[in-house]
């Protein structure tokens, strides 16, 4: 029996000071005065459209991401949360996080984001070197890094997270490990440490830097930093995220357990399960900002729906599940496939018979060490 999980909003803002060369998320280079009060208007018409797919149900958490949506002044972004509060039942206390490039935060913008609703933070640090961070085609230095979150602990912000990035052109293992000891300096509840990936479509795959490390000592990087984060008290929770107790991010654990949300503004995704019909249902909209603008609540603005058949769920839920250490309990992949267990018997045997997986006497499916090393090939083993 399908159970309608956790929901969540994702709500995407997509302009940017100007294009990492290594970023391939839906993010543009904002020309002009952007249109900040028409893109809230856009959003809300996008939420109305949205809203017979969840009526009655309760928003566990909201995230703003980007592009950079530090870019919004604080009074677009509570206009946006009051629109949502009125129309969406919002969970008491819950998490609300805005992504922020340290190059857009001035001083006095984090009270004004805190007092809108926002409480978490995700600062994208990538690197606290100067020479890395120019590489990056970074709009900002180490020191503009350390003073925004500053100016954001000033305000009130005591959840917030630090996105890494590692293996860098030019970045050796000491600099990897010095950026760590740096971000420790400045007391994150989070860290997401991130292996730099060249992506297509993005001038790094066209044009790889110099001076990347090879993958021996992007391997070594991993390590070390790893070793370095669980010393300082984080807990490795997911393959990239680590947190202080309890400050894990409630969002992307959602996501992570094959939870539900909502996708609103150019590019972004959904999935909602249907209880009545017992389908799930994705559904993704047009990623051009301007088009949006244009279209946004109208079904022009829909850039394709898709209904995920049941032979697609198992490896779906696995694709998210089994990026948790914690992995999953047999009862919740139930009730989010809609599926019996008896689906992923025979991968599940195979997965124990490898060292991969071990299943708990409570039902619980937990990835090994061995594991955790060969997520894509423990996945594999669910595909239809
Ligand atoms: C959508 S960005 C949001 C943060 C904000 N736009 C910024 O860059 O300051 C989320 C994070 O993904 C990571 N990221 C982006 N492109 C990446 C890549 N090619 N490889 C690895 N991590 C990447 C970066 O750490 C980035 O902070
Ligand atoms: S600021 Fe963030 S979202 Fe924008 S281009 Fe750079 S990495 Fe991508």
């Amino acid at each position: 029996m399908l159970i309608p999980p956790p929901l969540s909003l994702y709500v995407h803002l997509p302009w940017c000071v100007r294009k990492c060369p290594y970023c391939d998320f839906n993010s543009h280079q904002g020309k002009g005065a952007l249109p900040f009060e028409d893109y809230i208007d856009a959003l809300i018409r996008d939420l109305d459209q949205d809203l017979p797919l969840v009526w009655g149900r309760t928003v566990h958490s909201v995230f703003f991401g980007g592009g950079t949506p530090s870019l919004f002044p604080p009074e677009a972004i509570d206009r946006f949360l009051q629109a949502a509060a009125a129309r969406l039942r919002f969970a008491p206390g819950l998490e609300v996080t805005l992504e922020t490039n340290p190059g857009t935060a001035e001083h006095g913008r984090f009270d004004r984001y805190l007092a809108a609703g926002v409480n978490r933070i995700s600062f994208g640090i990538q690197s606290f070197d100067d020479g890395c961070l120019q590489r990056l085609g970074r709009i900002h230095d180490s020191r503009e890094a350390e003073a925004a979150v500053k100016l954001a602990q000033d305000a009130g912000f005591d959840n917030f997270n630090l996105d890494l990035m590692y293996a860098l052109p030019g970045q050796t293992l000491a600099m990897a490990e010095h950026d760590l000891e740096r971000a420790f300096a400045l007391q994150p509840a989070h860290v997401s440490h991130y292996q730099l990936t060249l992506e297509p479509n993005t001038i790094f795959f066209s044009r790889p830097p110099k001076g990347l490390p090879d993958d021996d000592h992007a391997w070594d990087m991993q390590a070390h930093c790893q070793a370095l984060l669980a010393a300082a008290g984080f807990d490795h929770y997911e393959v990239s995220a680590y947190a202080r107790p309890g400050r894990q991010c409630a969002h992307n654990l959602n996501y992570w357990r094959f939870g539900d949300y909502l996708g609103i503004g150019a590019g972004a995704h959904g999935k909602i399960s249907l209880g009545a019909d017992q389908s799930i249902q994705r559904r993704w909209k047009i990623k051009h900002p301007t088009r949006y603008l244009e279209t946004a609540g109208t079904v022009e603005a829909i850039g394709g729906d898709e209904s995920i058949a049941p032979a697609q769920r198992p490896f779906e839920y696995m694709l998210n599940t089994l990026r948790l250490r914690e992995g999953f309990r047999l009862i919740d992949f139930s009730a989010r496939t809609g599926l019996a267990a008896d689906a992923i018997a025979m991968p599940l045997r195979e997965a124990e018979a490898k060292g991969w997986l071990h299943l708990a006497a409570d039902g619980q499916v937990i990835p090994t060490e061995l594991g955790r090393r060969f997520t894509n090939d423990v996945i594999e083993l669910f595909l239809a």
